[in-house]
């Protein structure tokens, strides 16, 4: 039985945390995971290269796999390219991952809200926009980290990372201003999430750490008719490098990916 995908992409592991999410709302589907890992990490590239670099790949990707839906599992790449890919591929719909402000603005009590991103996300105009329109009313800190999504990448394939180094990346996150505390963490790279426990037991007092991942998998949800026929084949993962490590391909296969190539 075939059945057009949804594509999940980003430029690492950290999309797993939306699919993961995707799959318990809808078991049905097939999807395809692109990891554009011989970009990563995308947090420090110019956005005229990137935005290039990901409207060509996506020229492939979509003639390959006609895929029903595309989620961009990825602030980084979402906060920048959504409108051009929208523009360039009109016939397919685009769900996109963009900081978690808006709810964050409703939910914080102290009105001190931190938003944990790559840098690319924090230098965003439309990162400023979200802040701008939704929480104005709020103290939001930016905190553009350098090099958490290279630590999740770590984490994620077995090797010791230290409290330290990831206590630092944080730190930045936490703000006192008089007698008020940051009560709300925005997780608003893809990558975070896997860090969520180290976070928990790192933070210097206790925060409500957001994750939109649940909410990304409801939206694209709610943008696809229902299957006529579950997908009953593994589902495919494929890179741009063509060269994961083996640990990576153990996660992928853990996650029940088949590894399939990248024709460039
Ligand atoms: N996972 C990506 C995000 O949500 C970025 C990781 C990176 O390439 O630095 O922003």
């Amino acid at each position: 039985m075939s059945q057009r995908p949804v594509l999940l992409f980003d430029s690492g592991i950290g999309g797993l945390t939306v699919l993961r999410e995707a799959r318990v709302l809808m078991p049905e589907r097939r999807f395809v995971y692109v990891v554009d890992d011989a970009g990563f990490p995308y947090g420090s590239w110019g956005e005229d290269e990137l935005t290039e670099r990901i409207v060509g790949l996506f020229a492939k990707l979509i003639a390959r796999y006609e895929p029903e839906l595309c989620v961009i599992a990825c602030n980084t790449a979402s906060t920048l390219v959504l409108e051009h890919l929208r523009k360039a591929f009109a016939a397919t719909p685009f769900v996109g991952t963009v900081p978690a402000i808006k709810p964050a603005a409703e939910r914080t009590r102290s009105g001190l809200v931190s938003v944990l991103a790559t840098p690319g996300t924090v230098k965003r105009a439309y990162t400023r926009d979200l802040i701008q329109s939704f929480a104005a009313q709020c103290h939001v800190r930016l905190v553009g980290s350098e090099n958490l999504a290279g630590i999740a990448e770590r984490y994620i394939r077995g090797d010791t990372i230290e409290p330290d180094e990831v206590l630092a990346e944080i730190a930045p996150c936490f703000v006192e201003q008089e007698a008020h505390k940051t009560d709300i963490v925005v997780l608003a790279c893809t990558h975070y999430p896997f860090l969520a426990n180290q976070f928990r037991s790192l933070a210097p007092w206790p925060v409500d750490w957001l994750d939109p991942a649940e909410a990304i998998a409801k939206r694209a949800q709610s943008l696809l008719a229902p299957v006529q026929a579950a997908w009953e084949e593994p589902d495919t993962a494929v890179f741009t490098s063509n060269e994961p490590d083996f640990a990576v391909k153990r996660l992928m296969s853990g996650f029940g990916l088949a590894l399939a190539p990248m024709h460039h």
